[in-house]
């Protein structure tokens, strides 16, 4: 019997609305097929996330985990590390009684969720957009992979406050003390080496990111990644997928010297897909100098291809 009984109707219903307005702001140009997430958490939030794709295809990032990276950015997991009640996933509205391995979360997610969630009492909703179709997450996902580590939780971050810090006081200096603190509502359950970002997008608004450990390490989300997911979801990415103007990050050398921790902390996919060219990147490793870098840099060649 699957094991459905935390939520109620009234959370299915809510978050089911919730997951079908998130996937109205999916970017996803190159599939064309739009998912929206959301996440109900144990204290009773409601945390959405929609799939944001890049060109070079293989870091997409699907709508589950953006939600669980915005959750995780947002110190939920500062909170309690089983924080997800239930998911429910909205794939892009086709017709009614869709065949389930349209609406079905893959399998990647299904491990992500199963690092956030107790398998026993997680509620996993699929919908078509016209109808959710319940199920318990352990009917999902058999013997998932779990290599956690025991962490004493920090004190959480309000990242709304620190958004609102980055907006009006969008220096470098002041960025990189937002990226900083936001460290602190990182998932860091497995290496420990938290992560923390903060990007400002041409609508004039800032968005954290917190970097996001996975069992399987190779599902690991980088601060700066999370940053742009949260902002598309908000709907950044609407009028220009150029839409970071300047960011800042904050990452852990990870034990390599800081020339090669920085050239590793960002992925230049990423910055290819979401930045403009002239945006600035400041890159902090441990306690080192900062350095910043303009986006166009990183693609330099490309201008003796052209
Ligand atoms: N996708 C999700 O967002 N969630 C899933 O569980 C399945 C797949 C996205 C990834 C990609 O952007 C698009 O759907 C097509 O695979």
């Amino acid at each position: 019997m699957p094991n459905t009984a935390p939520v109620s109707a009234a959370d299915i219903v809510r978050a089911l609305a919730a997951a079908r307005q998130a996937r109205s702001n999916a970017y996803a140009p190159y599939s064309n097929f739009k998912v929206g997430a959301a996440i109900l958490t144990q204290d009773g939030q409601l945390i959405t996330g929609c799939n944001v794709e890049i060109a070079s295809w293989e870091e997409a990032t699907c709508a589950e985990r953006s939600a669980i990276a915005s959750a995780v950015t947002q110190g939920v997991a500062n909170e309690r590390a089983d924080f997800i009640k239930m998911v429910v996933v909205s794939t892009q509205a086709a017709k009614p009684n869709v065949p389930l391995t349209l609406i079905s979360p893959c399998g990647a997610c299904r491990q992500v969720i199963s690092d956030f969630c107790s398998p026993l009492s997680c509620t996993v909703v699929m919908d078509d957009g016209h109808e959710g179709k319940v199920f318990g997450f352990d009917e999902l996902l058999l013997h998932g992979f779990r290599y956690n580590q025991p962490i004493s939780p920090l004190p959480r971050m309000s990242c709304q406050a620190l958004e609102k810090t980055a907006l009006l006081n969008p220096h470098t200096g002041n960025l990189l003390e937002v990226a900083r603190a936001v460290k602190a509502n990182a998932a860091r359950q497995v290496q420990d080496l938290p992560e923390g970002a903060v990007i400002m997008t041409t609508d004039g608004r800032a968005f954290c990111g917190a970097g996001v450990e996975n069992g399987c390490t190779a599902l690991n989300m980088r601060a700066l990644r999370v940053a742009a997911v949260r902002a598309v979801d908000a709907g950044a990415a609407k009028t220009s997928s150029a839409f970071i103007t300047k960011a800042a990050i904050a990452v852990p050398s990870r034990g390599r010297n800081a020339q090669a921790a920085l050239r590793q902390s960002i992925n230049p996919a990423l910055v290819a897909e979401f930045f403009s060219d002239d945006a600035e990147i400041t890159v902090q490793i441990d306690e080192n100098p900062p350095f910043t870098l303009r986006a166009s840099d990183l693609f330099s060649w490309t201008n003796q291809a052209a």
